[in-house]
């Protein structure tokens, strides 16, 4: 959450600044802000909102300032306005600050920092008051010192009129990354960020401080002691990220998913024979699988496919909830983390509590050298590639791709194996085909009900796994409000809300349960809800609209049944005139609790 940027060399600073926080606004789009240095006077451009209101203004300003720093922001303390915009600058004007991430302890800061008149209500702006008030040291020593306060959470790109042409950075628990080329050194929260001048790049640890001038870059541990940093080769061309002819990155990556699939799969064959290639303990007691968001589902969907082919027991938990619940992990136990941007505070935080407990963990996570594939002990990547739509699609299918393969690698009994091994072989074909079939459906699906209030999501089993997924895509894009229930559910409490016209989207590809399933179409059909169904039977007598989809092995299905609702969602919220890549309040990586 929140995306920063900074540079110092021979260009003018502001063009990379802007292209930076463009490429960065997945992280947050609330406000945006630069700062330029020219000879010590820092310039401030902020605005509420998205980055593209910083476009003219910056344009109009025409600075050849050649260092700045710049931000896209989260709101976390504070509402989205300019005054809480960053860059934050100390009240003598001789210290400006970005900031990704939370100082949670900055209310008893602003305490201590009470002669000073603050101007925002952010967490943040202590950051720059603690540097100014080290008076005229060392700025790596009032960099040191200013850390040890903190606590919480925290990358930041500072500058410091002292020395004008001198970006400096730190960073606990945020992602920073530090670039190198010809034409100057560059600061910025993700990859993604950096332009083709970048040929090397450094990762900042927990602790660690940077000093960038235009062709030096420096590193100090936390007490201030330069160290060594190893530097890795970086190729723009592979980070580029483009949406070719589609609209919207979201519709990209639907289209992407059996690409991602081939792709993470690929690492766990190699001539035909399956192999995690990975010390995984033999027979572990009991396999926990632990996420946020879709990522945990993804994890629902694991916990059925392991229990059912590798008998061992699984349990789910929401990252959030699993810190703060006393759980009973220990050293017998696999705690398996799943997270697409590998950076998300929650899941974090549950890795330490597990690794502290002495489980062995696993992390199934997207982005490598993130902080979650840092801290697990062994990583089963997906190969999904950047994901930039703020809704998760091919990660998901990625996660859902990497699950089935650590069900295969604990299945004891070959003829399953056998079966399962060439389910997962044809998969990224099989959602091709579903992809194929299932758009013009969908779309005519998203007619129907786009104009609906509420909807509901109903499965069983693998099916109601799938639908918690489904209900998410299509309430975070289109905003259209809709809960997933298992198919039984429903008639508990919550049929009560279903009315003449009500859609209720019911998913009915867990083959052994369909008897069941359709019993529960039909006793909300009985009270008037227009049945939408995703299934593998040909029809559903009286359902407003059937989409049907290929059969597999019934395990895989779930990676099938969930691209029509996909589609769906996708075409609702079009429908809806949403902004599907970006939707209100959200943000790609959620690096706070
Ligand atoms: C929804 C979505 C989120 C993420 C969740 C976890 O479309 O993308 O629910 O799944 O925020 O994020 P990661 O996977 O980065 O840990």
């Amino acid at each position: 959450m929140c995306g920063i940027v900074g540079y110092t060399g021979d260009k003018r600073a502001a063009p990379f600044l802007l292209g930076g926080l463009e490429k960065l606004e997945y992280r947050g789009y609330d406000s945006a802000g630069v700062a330029l240095s020219e000879e010590g006077n820092f310039q401030l451009l902020r605005r509420a909102g998205r980055v593209t209101q910083l476009k003219t203004p910056l344009e109009k300003l025409n600075s050849a300032a050649v260092t700045g720093i710049a931000h896209t922001r989260w709101a976390t303390h504070g509402p989205p306005t300019e005054e809480n915009a960053h860059p934050h600058l100390s009240e003598k004007k001789q210290w400006v600050v970005v900031h990704n991430g939370i100082i949670e302890n900055a209310e008893e800061l602003r305490r201590e920092l009470a002669d000073v008149k603050f101007k925002s209500e952010t967490d943040t702006e202590v950051i720059p008051h603690l540097l100014e008030k080290q008076g005229e040291i060392n700025p790596v020593e009032a960099l040191v010192n200013t850390q040890k306060r903190l606590e919480g959470a925290w990358a930041l790109g500072i500058l410091c009129a002292a020395m004008p042409d001198t970006l400096f950075c730190a960073c606990k628990g945020s992602p920073l990354l530090v670039g190198v080329g010809a034409g100057g050194t560059y600061l910025a929260s993700d990859y993604a960020a950096f332009d083709e001048d970048v040929t090397t790049t450094y990762r900042l640890c927990d602790g660690e401080i940077g000093v960038l001038t235009k062709n030096t870059v420096c590193f100090y541990n936390c007490d201030g002691d330069i160290i060594d940093k190893s530097g890795e080769k970086f190729s723009w061309k592979e980070q580029r990220i483009d949406k070719g002819d589609y609209e919207h990155f979201m519709r990209s990556e639907i289209d992407q998913q059996p690409l991602a699939l081939r792709q993470t799969l690929a690492q766990f064959f190699t001539d035909g024979a399956f192999s995690l290639s990975c010390e995984l303990p033999e027979k572990p007691r009991k396999i926990w699988l632990i996420a946020c968001g879709s990522a945990y589902h993804a994890c629902v969907t694991g916990k059925y496919v392991i229990e059912e082919l590798a008998k061992i027991p699984c349990e789910t938990a929401v990252a959030s909830e699993f810190r703060y619940c006393y759980p009973l992990i220990g050293d017998s136990d696999l705690a398996v983390f799943v997270s697409q941007s590998g950076e998300t505070a929650d899941t974090l935080a549950a890795v330490r509590e597990a690794n502290a407990n002495g489980a062995v963990s696993v992390g199934i996570v997207n982005v490598p050298g993130s902080a979650i594939a840092r801290e697990c002990r062994i990583i089963l990547p997906t190969k999904a590639g950047t994901e930039v739509a703020v809704a998760t699609t091919k990660a998901y299918c990625a996660q859902l791709a990497v699950l089935y393969s650590l069900a295969l690698h604990y299945v004891t009994d070959s003829k399953q194996k056998n079966a399962f091994q060439q389910a997962l072989r044809r998969l990224p074909e099989d959602v091709q085909q579903v992809l194929d079939t299932t758009e013009k459906p969908a779309m005519d699906m998203a007619r129907e009900i786009y104009e609906a209030e509420h909807a509901y999501f109903i499965g069983r089993n693998l099916d109601f796994s799938t639908v918690l997924e489904g209900s998410l895509k299509l309430k975070e894009i289109s905003y259209l409000h809709s809960e997933a229930y298992p198919a039984g559910e429903l008639k508990h409490g919550t049929i009560s809300l279903v009315e003449e016209g009500t859609p209720v989207i019911a998913l009915a590809c867990c083959e052994r349960l369909l008897p069941k399933t359709l019993a529960n179409i039909r006793e909300v059909m009985a009270r008037g809800a227009a049945v939408f169904a995703v299934t593998t039977l040909d029809d559903i007598e009286d359902a407003r609209g059937v989409i049907t989809i290929r059969k597999t092995h019934p395990l895989v299905m779930p990676s099938l049944a969930v691209v029509p609702l996909q589609l769906l969602s996708y075409h609702v919220a079009r429908l809806r005139g949403c902004d599907i890549d970006k939707p209100r309040n959200l943000a790609k990586s959620v690096t706070v609790e």
